[in-house]
């Protein structure tokens, strides 16, 4: 296997250096959910080497692989037991090491899971830290005293009588972030499930051994690291509780920390080179301001990250709370591209991404996944794929997989969804579950975690028996083997999408300059490098939209891309049909 390294990278046009990261198109395998190969009902890592093949069909340059460490599974995988184990559901580092390199026989890089905010209560550096007080281990951990419960206004069932968390912070999953330990009668800190204590990077030992673990991976041949909420790695000094009045909820607490730029700037150091693709998921505070350019700037200040994923436009439609929703619409949406694609514009570079593993289908969400099914997820796919930065495929993306139509709590299998809602309705918060039912459909994480649909057998071909999360009940016309069979396909236009990306610079450099900002409905825009252009119009409605398009982007316009089978001709006025998407070549 050759890569090329692009350490210099050539200039193009716009004075802007090459790099495979930014031309690269990354497809995210979930694992649990891809393949099972040995019929137990949970996916593996054979399963996935058994698939190369499509990943190589559709064309994709990198896997982005969910964690198959060594973990008890709470939250699927991102509680790590044993950072150098692969476990034992998924598979041995045998099988591992022979998908890295079934990948890059195919050309196709991997990036690992980094989870390194936290590990599984179950990892023996916790194990150790739990025996006392002074524990070798006990300082990898935030450790802190309880509060005097009679000098708080804050009621918690947890902890012993008359003492209260060290803070009012909560976890991301519900209730306290803190868990009592009644041996050592201190709280340790999780900022997510009570299995996921958050590790001490003030401590130099953590860091050490995090770019220990990190260099060994590396070792092995793996090409990058996609990394796990990586800007809480730095907590605020004293730990100081929310402060509502002020709006400063715990998100804004523990995001962006004193010391996070200091931490990835040792790991950038330590570890990392700019060959390497590495992405940085980053929660909280959604504007593109000093923090995201310093994340990803390559200059002196910067910590060097390829890029990053935002969260801003998958916060549109949701409340607070897992069961709560909010209306946005298409302007709402545009406005949040068009800032990071500006604030990239020079420096820096974007992820491209409408759902993940923790993301509904995008197709449910920003789509129309009955009557036009087909034709938004190709819109949407035109999207992602014509604006500037690298562009993620979830499984399942290529084929149009939808949202599942969930029917009680004992459908859901996530942790960050069950947590909550239970929580809520012990608490009163929430009546019932009907009361929260289409709130959950829209959001949960379940949506994107049902197996992947390969074929119309029995559990879609996805394992031989019943699956550990519900297979879509649309299994039967949604599938893979149906996709493939079918030239008009949504895999099909992926594929095409993908080698449209590999055959022009422009896609990939090009300078992104938006036209309709402000219509309920269409989304255009262009792309310009050196004296090539791309014209791209989206219509995102049920209804027919027309469009008066500047006569100089229409003159001696053709159509290079589209998701309707015909050419309805090029003019001022375009006449776009539902969820119609077109590119054109222009000047
Ligand atoms: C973000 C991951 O993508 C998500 O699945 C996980 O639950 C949390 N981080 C905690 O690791």
């Amino acid at each position: 296997m050759t890569f090329e390294t692009d350490a210099a990278g050539e200039r193009l046009p716009n004075g802007e250096r090459r790099r495979w990261w930014k031309e690269a198109v990354v497809y995210q395998v979930y694992p649990r959910s891809f393949a099972d190969s040995d019929g137990d009902g949970v996916g593996d890592i054979r399963g996935i080497v058994d698939r190369v093949g499509h990943l190589d069909d559709l064309g994709v340059d990198v896997v982005w692989l969910n964690p198959v460490y060594e973990s008890p599974q709470a939250d699927n995988g991102y509680d790590i037991a044993d950072y150098r184990a692969i476990d034992e559901q998924y598979g041995t580092m045998a099988d591992w090491e022979e998908l890295l390199d079934t990948l890059h026989d195919h050309d196709i890089r991997l990036i690992m899971d980094l989870v390194v905010n936290h590990t599984s209560d179950e990892h023996d550096w916790f194990q150790n830290a739990l025996t006392s007080r002074d524990a070798d281990y006990r300082d990898y951990y935030i450790w802190r005293e309880g509060r005097d419960a009679a000098e708080v206004d804050e009621t918690y069932d947890v902890g012993p009588d008359g003492e209260v968390p060290p803070n009012d912070w909560e976890s991301f999953f519900g209730g306290p972030a803190w868990a009592y330990h009644e041996a050592t009668g201190e709280w340790y800190l999780h900022l997510f499930d009570r299995k996921q204590p958050d590790l001490n990077w003030e401590n130099p030992d953590v860091r050490d051994d995090v770019f220990e673990m990190m260099n060994w991976w590396i070792e092995k041949g793996i090409d990058g690291f996609r990394m796990d909420v990586i800007n809480l790695v730095s907590k605020p000094e004293g730990l100081p509780s929310t402060d509502p009045e002020a709006g400063i909820r715990t998100i804004d607490r523990v995001t962006n920390g004193p010391r996070v730029h200091e931490f990835l700037g040792e790991m950038r150091d330590r570890v990392l080179d700019r060959g390497f693709l590495t992405v940085g998921e980053m929660i909280g505070d959604p504007l593109p301001g000093e923090h995201a350019r310093r994340y990803v700037s390559p200059g002196p200040d910067g910590d060097g990250l390829s890029m990053l994923f935002h969260f801003e436009h998958v916060l549109l439609d949701r409340g607070e709370r897992i069961w709560e929703t909010t209306d946005w619409d298409l302007t709402d949406l545009k406005a949040v591209f068009d800032r990071w694609q500006a604030a990239f514009a020079d420096e820096g570079w974007n992820s491209l991404y409408l759902n993940n593993h923790d993301q509904p289908r995008m197709v449910s969400r920003f789509g129309n996944d009955g009557e036009y099914r087909r034709e938004s997820a190709k819109l949407l796919g035109t999207l992602l794929h014509t604006l500037r930065g690298t562009p993620y495929v979830y499984q399942g993306e290529e084929l149009g997989m939808t949202n599942y139509p969930f029917e009680s709590l004992d459908d859901f299998r996530d942790v960050g969804t069950l947590n909550p809602v239970r929580t809520a309705l012990d608490r009163g918060v929430v009546e019932s579950f009907d009361a929260v039912k289409e709130a959950l459909r829209a959001n949960s994480r379940d949506n994107a975690r049902t197996p992947v649909q390969w074929s119309d057998e029995e559990h879609a071909g996805f394992s031989d028996a019943e699956p550990w999360i519900s297979v879509n009940p649309n299994y039967d016309e949604v599938n893979a083997e149906a996709e493939r069979a079918d030239e008009d396909s949504v895999y099909h236009y992926y594929r095409r999408l993908v080698e449209f990306r590999h055959e022009n610079d422009v896609v990939v450099y090009g300078d992104y300059d938006p036209l309709t900002p402000d219509h309920e409905s269409l989304w255009a825009y262009t792309r310009t490098l050196g004296d090539e252009r791309l014209f791209v119009v989206l219509n995102f409605a049920d209804e027919a939209t027309t469009y008066d398009a500047p006569a100089e982007l229409v003159g001696d316009a053709t159509l290079a891309l589209g998701n309707y089978d015909d050419d309805d001709g090029v003019d001022e006025t375009l006449d776009l049909r539902p969820w119609e998407a077109r590119v054109y070549r222009t000047r």
